[in-house]
């Protein structure tokens, strides 16, 4: 009987304790990884461009002196963030987490919500390279 209590200590708690989070999010879905695909070339691909290569010369600033989208697909450094932050980029802008931002990224929980981001997420990550997936599956977790 103490070794039952010991375990269901031990299986139950890790997943009392983490099981807020619904971090990392895999590509695993393929349902989610459609359903964020109709909804990034609906909101994301006018910018990011429909394979999401980001804007041509992207490294460059625009006319009016602001950044142009990046690749979304594995080559630029959106695998560098946590999903915790990419989920924010997308649902708040960058206008809410950089002071005085007056790029052109701006947030779209008006129109996505958070499942959506989520599942955009899921696409996107089916464009990274293997290497890369798994590294930020990792800091993702943190
Ligand atoms: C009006 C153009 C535009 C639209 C539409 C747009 N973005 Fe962006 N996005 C940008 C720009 C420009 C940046 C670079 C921001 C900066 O540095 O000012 C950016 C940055 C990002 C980043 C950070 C990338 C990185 O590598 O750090 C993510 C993630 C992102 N966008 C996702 C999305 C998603 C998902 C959508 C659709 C829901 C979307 N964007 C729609 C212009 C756009």
């Amino acid at each position: 009987m103490k070794f039952f209590f010991l375990f269901l200590f031990i299986t139950l708690i890790p997943n009392l304790v983490f099981s807020h989070s619904h971090y990392p999010i895999t590509k695993d879905n393929e349902e989610n990884v459609l359903k964020g695909k109709e909804l990034y070339s609906q909101y994301c691909s006018s910018c990011h461009q429909r394979d999401l290569s980001g804007a041509a010369n992207w490294k460059s600033f625009d006319e009016d002196g602001h950044r142009k989208a990046p690749p979304l697909n594995g080559t630029g450094h959106t695998w560098h963030h946590p999903d915790k932050q990419l989920h924010s980029i997308i649902k708040y802008g960058l206008a809410e987490l950089v002071e005085n931002y007056q790029g052109k990224m701006l947030g779209f929980g008006d129109r996505i919500d958070d499942k959506g981001i989520d599942n955009i997420l899921s696409y996107i990550k089916s464009y990274w390279k293997e290497d890369i997936y798994k590294y930020q599956l990792e800091i993702s977790k943190k």
